[in-house]
């Protein structure tokens, strides 16, 4: 018997990463999962790895600035598996719409380009606040649990990367308002702020190798976190009924590195 029996999850940006984790998972503890992101072939080998371990997975390809990709994905998820209980609005765009990139570009506030700020927010809070909107109807009904992810950057305000740090600080502030609104219907909307390995934070050591050591060196617990290890259970626990009285919060899921008074 698992935590989450019986109980239909969408994660999006599952494809790899930190969401790829959460995926696997909620899967492992009973959930039916809908693993929507962007590039079909990494969506395919998530489903496979779920089904593989005796899960349930469906593929959903999306692009989460697209509400259109966000209407099929629900639809997909209500069609084959009745209803959703769990939302996980995990993916996260760089760069533009005409380029996106795979982590966070250097960007001074004086140059920052409008093209950036509007594909960054349109891939964060904008797709974070259409998919609750999209699911709101379903968890209305019996409850749910929705996580959104933030980032430490924005609550630190980490120099060249304004449009992410304002895009994952506004996450914070819809997932808190949601949370306000939607008590009364049994809907839990939690935010996580990761510190955790992924392609993203690859890409980053690549970029610069020993700032990221200097970074890691910082976290008192010694490591970043891994997807499996680390971020699918938070995520495990903030899905389940073991987290009904935890609404608005927002879980520093960084090995201490960030604590807050
Ligand atoms: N890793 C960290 O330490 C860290 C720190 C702070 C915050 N976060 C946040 O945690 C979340 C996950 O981060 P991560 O490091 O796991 O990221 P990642 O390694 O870059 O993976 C992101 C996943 O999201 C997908 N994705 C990106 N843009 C998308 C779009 N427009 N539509 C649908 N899917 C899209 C990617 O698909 P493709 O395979 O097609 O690229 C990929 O599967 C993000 O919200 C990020 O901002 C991470």
């Amino acid at each position: 018997m698992g935590r989450l029996d019986g109980k239909v999850a969408i994660v999006t940006g599952a494809g790899r990463g930190i969401g790829r984790g959460i995926a696997i998972v909620l899967a492992r503890e009973g959930a039916k999962v809908v693993v929507a992101s962007r590039t079909p072939s990494t969506v395919d080998e998530v489903v496979a790895i779920i089904e593989g371990e005796g899960g349930v997975a469906l593929g959903a390809p999306c692009d989460v600035g697209e509400l259109q990709d966000l209407e099929r994905t629900v639809e997909a998820a209500v069609r084959s598996f009745g209803t959703v209980d769990i939302l996980v609005n995990n993916a996260q765009g760089f760069g533009t719409k005409a380029n996106p990139l795979g982590t966070p570009p250097i960007s001074p506030v004086e140059t920052f380009s409008e093209a950036e700020w509007s594909y960054t927010l349109d891939t964060g809070p904008l797709a974070t606040l259409r998919m609750m909107q999209l699911v709101f109807p379903y968890m209305k009904e019996r409850g749910g649990k929705i996580i959104n992810f933030g980032s430490l950057r924005g609550q630190v305000g980490t120099p060249h990367g304004v449009g992410y740090n304002a895009a994952k600080e506004a996450i914070r502030a819809v997932s808190r308002t949601a949370a306000r609104e939607w008590g009364k219907h049994k809907i839990n909307v939690n935010v996580v702020n990761p510190l955790v390995e992924s392609a993203s934070m690859e890409a980053a050591r690549q970029r610069d190798a020993e700032g990221i050591k200097a970074f890691e060196l910082g976290v008192p617990m010694g490591r970043f976190g891994d997807p499996i290890r680390d971020a699918g259970p938070l995520v495990a626990f903030l899905a389940s009924s073991e987290s009904d009285f935890l609404t608005g919060m927002t879980f520093m899921l960084d090995g201490g590195y960030l604590m807050l008074p």
